[in-house]
């Protein structure tokens, strides 16, 4: 047994997320954490709703409320939406926390001590029809990079690469679209990444088994042009984590905040906090390399664009502390999912959001779908066709139908009762085996955190049994030889339960469905496929479950289809 430790990038606060989000960290962080918890791991998982910054208070403004409050609403609207996912997190914290204030601003003095903060009279970009300054996202205008007529003032959603406001080309305001702007001296804090640059290069280079979208998009921030860059680590906003050095007040920075991405990865570690002011843990034993994390195996899940914050910027800040904090052993990144042949956003509101997509089907149909194509290799897409599609064959057909078709054959011949009778035979022994190497194979993709090969793999598990009950065909088997026949429905239903076990960290609650339908608490990881395909013995009573999963129908997905055409405002 060891431990391991799972973040997934926390959601902005701004607004419900669509699919995508979900598919690019959350959901396949939540399909690691249920894995290892299975196979008896000690796991924490954490995520949180990422507070401050301007997502924040433009969101906040344009709802009409104060941003405190708002966040408040809308951490637990995320967090119920959370729970509608199943998504299994020991601590879903919020980075507003006051944990994370305290945490960041002494991760702030540590770093001013080692000498790597520096402070800088720069120029921001001033609007004089909003009477403030525009950091980050109150500013749009065209990447310089690549030609995005949307990106913001920290980032080009297009093309992932990271901005200042003044880089902007033909900017304007995103609070009043107003492009009457000067820029301003105004004083800031800036991390000297720079001055750690061989040390983090040296660090990636020792992670042969990171994922290439990993590796080279950290690679190509620490080599591109003039290599990486220092960051600025405050903003002149409200709302954020007041800059302070530890406990004691920074003269020249009084008003301002961190910057949201100096907070953010800091709330990983602080979330834990939070779990463990709520429930008498330790926190200290999962981050803290000299109180025994340095036994925790850490693993980050992210989208694409978070890459640089994770591989670099976080890092930057642990390193630079000085102080023996646990660093990150794994990052897992995703590509994008796509909308129906365009781009999912959030600030455009197009694609299915989250509360929508829990509106009209159950969690597991999404939790499937979602996983069984996620983004890893290339960007992947949402077409309604191909969800269809997947659902029907896979979850209903495949997985479905055997479970029924297992389950109310025993009930019609048998009862609802394990039968007794015959001795498992070649063609049994011939699919033990077979499941034995495709057990082994789920479990290598799995460990690998491979989420589509893994979904393969265990979609082929169903298929051996369907195909194995197809051949043997108990129904047929009956008429001549009712003891063979009980021994292949015995087979059978232990399948159920088998699959139940395997499928759970992909479909929760069908899991579940299954495991309550035959009527057993055994959740042992079939490390002995012979004597799992054993565990339920002749007499146990079980039920015929209802239907597990119900085909999307074509009237079904030509109205969905219709309705999420458009766009969300
Ligand atoms: N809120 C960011 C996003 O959705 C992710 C922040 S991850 C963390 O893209 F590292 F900052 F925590
Ligand atoms: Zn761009």
């Amino acid at each position: 047994m060891s431990r391991i430790l799972i973040t997934s990038a926390i959601p902005y606060i701004n607004g419900i997320k669509h699919l995508g989000n979900l598919v690019g960290s959350q959901l396949p962080a939540d399909l690691f954490a249920r894995y290892n918890r299975a196979r008896g791991h000690e796991v924490m998982f954490i995520c949180a709703t990422d507070e401050h910054g301007t997502p924040a208070e433009l969101a906040a403004a344009k709802a009409g409320k104060p941003v405190a409050e708002f966040c408040a609403e809308m951490h637990a609207v995320q967090a119920q939406i959370a729970d509608g996912f199943r998504l299994s997190f020991d601590h879903f914290g919020r980075s507003s926390s006051p944990q994370n204030h305290k945490l960041t601003q002494h991760f702030a003095g540590r770093l001013k001590a080692a000498g790597l903060i520096e402070e800088v009279s720069e120029k921001q970009v001033y609007s004089n029809a909003d009477g403030r300054f525009l950091p980050d996202r109150y500013i749009e205008g065209i990447c310089p990079n690549c030609g995005y007529d949307k990106a913001r003032g920290d980032q080009c959603e297009n093309c992932t690469k990271q901005l200042d406001p003044t880089d902007l080309i033909e900017p304007r305001s995103a609070i009043s679209g107003s492009t009457d702007l000067e820029v301003r001296e105004t004083k800031h804090l800036y991390l000297r990444q720079s001055a750690l640059k061989d040390e983090l290069d040296k660090w990636i280079d020792t992670k042969t088994d990171w994922p290439v979208l990993t590796t080279s998009i950290a690679k190509k921030w620490l080599h591109d042009g003039d290599g990486l860059q220092d960051r600025g680590i405050t903003r002149d906003l409200d709302w954020g984590v007041p800059v302070k050095d530890g406990e004691n007040d920074w003269p020249g920075m009084e008003g301002k905040v961190f910057y949201v991405w100096f907070d953010a990865p800091i709330e990983y570690i602080a979330a834990t906090k939070e779990w463990a002011d709520k429930t008498g843990g330790d926190w200290e034993r999962w981050w803290r390399t000299d109180k025994g994390a340095d036994d925790v195996r850490y693993i980050q899940f992210m989208g694409k664009d978070n890459v640089p914050f994770h591989t670099l910027s976080f890092p930057a800040t642990i390193k630079g502390s000085g102080e023996p904090w646990k660093l990150v052993d794994y990052i897992k990144s995703f590509n994008y999912l796509n909308y129906d042949g365009g781009q999912f956003s959030t600030s455009q509101g197009r694609g299915i959001f989250q509360d929508q997509a829990l509106e009209i089907l159950p969690a597991d149909y999404w939790r499937w779908w979602l996983l069984s194509h996620a983004p890893e290799s290339n960007d992947s897409e949402f077409t309604w066709e191909n969800f269809q599609a997947g659902v029907n064959k896979d979850l209903a057909d495949v997985l479905g139908n055997f479970v029924s078709r297992i389950t109310k054959f025993c009930r019609s011949k048998f009862g609802e009762a394990v039968p007794e009778a015959g001795d498992y035979g070649s063609a049994e022994l011939a699919l033990i085996a077979e499941l034995e190497t495709r057990i082994q194979a789920y479990v290598a993709q799995m460990e690998a955190m491979e989420v589509r090969k893994a979904a393969t793999e265990l979609r082929a598990i169903w298929v051996a049994g369907n195909e194995y009950l197809q051949s043997a065909a108990p129904w047929s088997t009956f008429k001549e030889d009712e003891a063979k026949a009980a021994a292949q429905v015995r087979l059978g239903l232990n399948l159920v339960r088998l699959y139940a076990v395997l499928s759970a960290p992909f479909i929760p609650d069908a899991s579940a469905k299954m495991l309550s339908a035959m009527n057993t608490l055994d959740t042992d990881w079939p490390d002995d496929v012979s004597a799992a395909l054993s565990a339920l013995s002749g007499g146990h009573e079980f039920a015929v479950p209802d239907v597990l999963f119900a085909k999307i129908s074509d009237e079904d997905r030509e109205s969905w289809q219709d309705r999420f055409a458009g766009t969300r405002d």
